[in-house]
């Protein structure tokens, strides 16, 4: 695989992503988490890549979002960045790494811009975080929000099921994006909540509105093992599967080992 960059292409920022809603173009984003995986992403037209905590599920097999740590999500997004020529990168700042106060949040949003090179933090959660928003904003670290279904805190909420179906809960999270769009976030990601809501706070802010089980707003977001049907055993109402690489992959390595036991592989040609 070529590891040579193409500087020629005109890179996805943060302006150009406020752009693309305000002439109503819509915004792709996956997850992605490793070197290989982000290059295909980014040659295929991705306008944005998020190294997610869903690493934490995807990569390393965990049940939560919880357990992984800030220099793993470091490890992973340095990975990512070394792949792309587009795309905009935006890190998840993991459980741990920013409720403890703003100082905190801020040193660890700087960590990953600095280590891992990346082009932007995600951090969730509304009103309770806004100290720590503004003070990463304010050191010119480019924020996306995200409200909602919030993985984190999956043990308060104790499942994960649509957020914001009654009312209160929905006033609050209108108004929290409201407030991460005053804070300066220059996009906020809405998971799980009803495509009406999702749809009422995407025409009330200027800023992009990804949505993950949000319906339809100014972009899309999924977790890429899950739309390549790498992962079989998780099925939301939200995924649309656009490959079934399990099978594939279980195909083509089952091929390897039934080659290698019967001595088919390698051949002449494949020796030296
Ligand atoms: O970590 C993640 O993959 C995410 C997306 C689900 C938005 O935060």
């Amino acid at each position: 695989m070529s590891t040579a960059k193409n500087s020629s292409l005109k890179k996805i920022t943060t302006h150009r992503l406020r752009e693309m809603k305000e002439r109503g173009e819509k915004i792709s984003m996956l997850t992605a988490y490793d070197f290989s995986t982000a290059r295909i992403l980014d040659a295929s037209g991705i306008d944005v890549l998020l190294v997610g905590d869903s690493a934490s599920n995807v990569m390393a097999g965990h049940e939560t979002t919880l357990p992984i740590t800030l220099d793993q999500m470091i490890y992973h997004a340095s990975s990512v960045i070394r792949a792309v020529d587009r795309a905009l990168v935006v890190v998840d700042l993991p459980f741990g790494s920013y409720q403890g106060n703003s100082k905190e949040a801020l040193n660890s949003a700087i960590r990953i811009m600095k280590e891992a090179e990346a082009h932007s933090i995600k951090i969730e959660g509304g009103s309770e975080i806004k100290e720590s928003i503004a003070r990463i904003i304010s050191a010119g670290i480019p924020v996306m929000g995200h409200l909602g279904l919030t993985p984190q805190s999956i043990y308060q909420f104790g499942t994960y099921t649509v957020r914001a179906k009654e009312e209160e809960e929905a006033a609050k999270l209108l108004e929290d994006a409201r407030l991460l769009e005053q804070l300066g976030c220059f996009a906020i990601v809405l998971e799980k909540v009803p495509a009406k809501l999702a749809k009422k706070v995407a025409e009330q802010l200027s800023i992009p509105v990804i949505g993950i089980g949000a319906g339809d707003v100014d972009g899309q977001v999924l977790v890429v093992n899950d739309m390549l049907g790498i992962t079989k055993d998780f099925s939301p109402r939200f995924l649309r599967r656009y490959a079934d690489l399990n099978k594939i992959i279980g195909e083509a390595v089952g091929n390897y080992v039934k080659d290698v036991k019967s001595g088919d592989f390698p051949n002449e040609d494949e020796s030296y």
